[in-house]
């Protein structure tokens, strides 16, 4: 049986130390200009220490157009290349793997934060606030893969393990791969395989330009109804992926204990098909040991936790012990202060419902 503690591989022989990962979140600790703070760092640093064998950043944006939020911190230039190198020099220092990960919102980078309009793979409604986006036209979607091409090219430079592109939740490479969201008729639209090109673009002009020791995640909503992936579109997506030189995929199920008809949870449905082929990790309500060892059992690589880890940023080392409980929200904002949330992303915490004792 699988256990938390274990070592394990990814495709191109990258060893992580045990099965816990820091999945990506949004802080908004960092600077204006893109540049990573040392409080995102310290954050980042501290959940290291606290012994998961992947810690992988906020979303990171790799062209301005594409960010989601205030306090982003960017991979778009060179000039962010120091703070990168502090960061991945620091994780460096532990056991933990370091990925960045890398994506662009799309649509759901607001025009308040960009000072444009927001693009997408067609023009798609956003909000009665924001209206519609733009479509990309063919050469701007090809500047688009070259940006995360580059961004992976620094990553690399910086230090760090690997990347992780975002194609779940929405942003722009999930907007692609979307059938209500991308209604082009280029070489980026069409059936599954096409609405794949523009990941798949991204992922061989990486391959080009890393090493192979660099590692590539991807990570993947499996079923999302507002853009229009079905669980049928992403297996045959992942059958694609796997064709390619990636090295892991990441499933976001924000509740891994929810069923399909069939009564098999994601996990267990990705898993079953393709676990043999790579590995997976799966994300989503995790809270304690048991529930951790539930997504193993259920034929993960490795368990994605991101709430729990903030209160408790000793999770890793401490889900060893199969009876751990850690306590649950709402958590006070000192608790959070004390685990190396700086005010800034505990305040960004009073907006995720009963998280924090004064919020909402
Ligand atoms: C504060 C916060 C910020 C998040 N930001 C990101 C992000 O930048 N990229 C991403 O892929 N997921 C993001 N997520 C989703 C988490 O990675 C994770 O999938 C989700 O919270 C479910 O896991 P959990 O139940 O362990 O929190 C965020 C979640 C939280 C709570």
């Amino acid at each position: 049986m699988r256990s938390m503690g274990d070592s394990w591989e990814m495709r191109n022989g990258l060893v992580i130390p045990n099965r816990s990962v820091l999945a990506a979140m949004t802080n908004k600790q960092s600077h204006h200009d893109g540049t990573l703070s040392e409080d995102e760092i310290d954050f980042l640093h501290r959940r290291s220490e606290g012994g998961f064998g992947i810690i992988t950043t906020a979303a990171s944006h790799v062209q301005e157009s594409g960010q989601g939020w205030d306090g982003e911190f960017g991979v778009w230039s060179d000039h962010h290349l120091p703070g990168l190198t502090t960061l991945a020099t620091k994780l460096r220092g532990g056991e933990s793997r370091s990925f960045v990960q890398l994506f662009h919102g799309g649509m759901r980078a607001p025009s308040a934060i960009t000072g444009k309009q927001p693009c997408s793979a067609s023009e798609n409604f956003i909000s009665q606030k924001e209206g519609v986006s733009r479509a990309l036209t063919t050469k701007e979607v090809e500047e688009s893969v070259f940006a995360f091409i580059e961004a992976a090219k620094r990553c690399e430079t910086a230090g760090f393990d690997g990347i992780e592109l975002h194609g779940a939740h929405g942003y722009l490479i999930a907007q692609f791969l979307g059938s209500n969201t991308n209604r082009r008729n280029d070489r980026y639209g069409g059936n599954v395989q096409a609405r794949c090109n523009f990941l798949i673009e991204i992922i061989r002009g990486i391959r080009e330009v890393v090493s192979p020791q660099f590692a590539i995640m991807v990570r993947l909503s499996p079923v999302s109804d507002d853009i229009g992936i079905t669980l049928d579109d992403t297996k045959e997506v992942i059958d694609f992926l796997i064709k390619e030189e990636i090295d892991a995929i990441h499933i976001s199920c924000w509740d891994v204990f929810e069923v399909q008809p069939n009564d098999n949870s994601i996990t267990k449905e990705i898993c079953s098909m393709f676990s043999n082929s790579i590995p997976i990790v799966s994300t989503g309500s995790v809270w304690t040991a048991k529930d951790a060892q539930f997504v193993l059992n259920e034929g993960a690589q490795a368990v994605g936790v991101a709430r729990v880890a903030l209160p408790h940023p000793d999770w890793a080392k401490q889900v060893l012990d199969a009876e751990y409980r850690p306590s649950q929200p709402p958590f006070t904002p000192e608790e959070l202060l004390r685990a190396n949330l700086s005010p800034t992303f505990v305040e960004y915490m009073r907006r995720w419902k009963g998280f924090v004792t004064d919020g909402r």
